[in-house]
């Protein structure tokens, strides 16, 4: 299996990082348009393979596709990042332009991919992919609500003094400061809710703390984030090239699903070699759903501007 990430920067290079650590395909190439960025990283990591014991083979291309052909899975993580202060949909305009070559360029090569957008304002990039390249709807995934639900579950181990990993819950919704919906009703701990452990108020600020979640490490970094937004591309890239059937909260177009047609949003999918390959319906109650339909219409307002570019 072969996958190629696009962006070469902080996101691209620690996507890439954990997907050659978890051996989940013999060739990954990453690529970047800045010169020898990709090459010198691609090396880097090749450096650790003895160290780590993995067998990946990774190689670096400064914006030759011809390096991607084949390619099962093609991750686009170029693009700007997001600075102090701003919102992901600011950087709808430049990253835009980029997505949409990136897309072309990369099916060009590799026509059979099953394409995951993480570039910012993601709904929005996922819904420009999805036109533009013209792929069946299930072969273009969106990767936020992976990320989103990583800091969810954060922020309630934090609140609970209890492991992550032991705790379950799930963001569906945009993947914004405004729009993600981190669904405490349906967060568990070791299969109790975890409203048993925490107040309502204390759930109230785990919430609320999930939503700024990107917005608290931009302003403490400088930038956006990067370990936990490579290791989330990488899981959800493992469950394609594996087929391993993972349930995701991933941005989807939606047909009705949900609610709402022709956005794509984050929802539980599963994920599996023919990209997402079904939306499970979580049965929102009638506040969940509330919240869902106003997020849509920030992510569709969003959209619009693609027109204006
Ligand atoms: N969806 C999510 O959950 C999530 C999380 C974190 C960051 N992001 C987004 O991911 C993107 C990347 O973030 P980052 O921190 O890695 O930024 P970065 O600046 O470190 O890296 C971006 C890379 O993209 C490259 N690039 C620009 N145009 C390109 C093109 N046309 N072709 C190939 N490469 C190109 C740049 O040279 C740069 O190396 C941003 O848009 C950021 O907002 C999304």
């Amino acid at each position: 299996m072969k996958v190629t990430v696009v962006g070469a920067g902080a996101v691209g290079a620690t996507c890439a990082d954990n997907i050659a650590r978890s051996a989940v395909c013999q060739e990954l190439v990453l690529l970047d348009i800045k010169e020898g960025l990709a090459e010198g990283k691609a090396q880097d990591m090749m450096q650790t393979a003895a160290l780590l014991g993995f067998d990946t083979r990774i190689s670096g291309s400064t914006n030759d596709y011809s390096k991607t052909a084949g390619s099962d899975v093609v991750v686009i993580t170029s693009g700007l990042p997001r600075k102090p202060g701003m919102t992901r949909e600011e950087l709808i305009g430049t990253n835009a332009g980029i997505v949409k070559s990136v897309v072309d360029n990369a099916l060009k090569h590799s026509p059979e991919a099953v394409i995951v957008v993480i570039s910012n304002p993601m709904d929005t990039m996922t819904y420009l992919a999805a036109k533009q390249s013209g792929l069946p709807k299930n072969r273009v995934i969106g990767m936020g609500g992976i990320l989103d639900s990583a800091r969810f579950t954060y922020y309630l181990s934090e609140a609970m003094g209890v492991p992550a990993s032991d705790l379950q819950g799930v963001v569906v919704g945009g993947h914004g400061d405004t729009t993600m919906i981190p669904l405490t009703r349906l967060a568990t701990y070791q299969s109790t809710p975890v409203s048993n452990h925490l107040s309502a108020e204390k759930l109230a600020e785990v919430k609320a703390a999930t939503m700024v979640g990107g917005a608290t490490l931009t302003g403490l970094i400088g930038t956006s984030a990067w370990y936990a937004p490579g290791a989330a591309g990488a899981v959800l890239t493992a469950s394609i090239v594996r087929n391993q059937k993972k349930i995701f909260p991933c941005s989807v177009y939606l047909e009705g699903e949900y609610g709402e047609s022709d956005i794509c949003m984050g929802v539980p999918v599963v994920v599996g070699e023919n990209g997402w390959e079904s939306i499970v319906d979580y049965r929102l109650n009638a506040e969940e759903a509330a919240e869902f339909a106003k997020s849509a219409a920030a992510v569709r307002a969003m959209n619009t501007v693609l027109d204006t570019l």
